[in-house]
């Protein structure tokens, strides 16, 4: 059964400037095995990836009813991919939930879907 939905998009210049601005928004969104996954991509594929996290985190917080905040911070959520490049949210270690993520020069847009078997 499909228990929640989430959409989100962000504008990737506001991402970049937050970025380039200083490292403690990146600190924030992005757990460390993520931050060990973007340390290691050129600068367009940096803001491509921070702000496909930001989007996905936001929809999750969305699907889940609760928005970010204590209940659910950036931290409690990462997204993991298979050997194949397929996303995967997890929410405090455990698979959570669908996700999928799209940039183009623009934008960045995450949906996410949470079902229960
Ligand atoms: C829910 C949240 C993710 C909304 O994100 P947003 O970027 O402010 O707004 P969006 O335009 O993406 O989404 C707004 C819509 O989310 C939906 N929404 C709001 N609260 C929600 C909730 N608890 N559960 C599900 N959906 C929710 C509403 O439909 C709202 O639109 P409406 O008011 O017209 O009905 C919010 O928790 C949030 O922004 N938290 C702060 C994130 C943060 O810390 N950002 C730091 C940037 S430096």
């Amino acid at each position: 059964m499909i228990t929640g939905i989430g959409l989100d998009i962000v504008e990737m210049s506001r991402i970049h400037r937050l970025d380039t601005k200083s490292p403690r928004f990146r600190a924030r969104v992005l757990t460390d095995y993520e931050q060990t996954e973007y340390n290691q991509l050129t600068e367009t594929r940096k803001t491509e990836f921070l702000a496909g996290r930001f989007a996905a985190k936001e929809a999750y917080s969305k699907a889940k009813g609760t928005g970010i905040g204590r209940e659910c911070s950036f931290q409690d959520i990462e997204i993991r991919k298979d050997t194949k490049g397929k996303p995967a949210i997890y929410f405090q270690g455990i698979e959570t939930g669908l996700v999928s993520i799209t940039h183009s020069k623009e934008f960045a847009a995450a949906q996410v879907l949470l079902q229960t078997i």
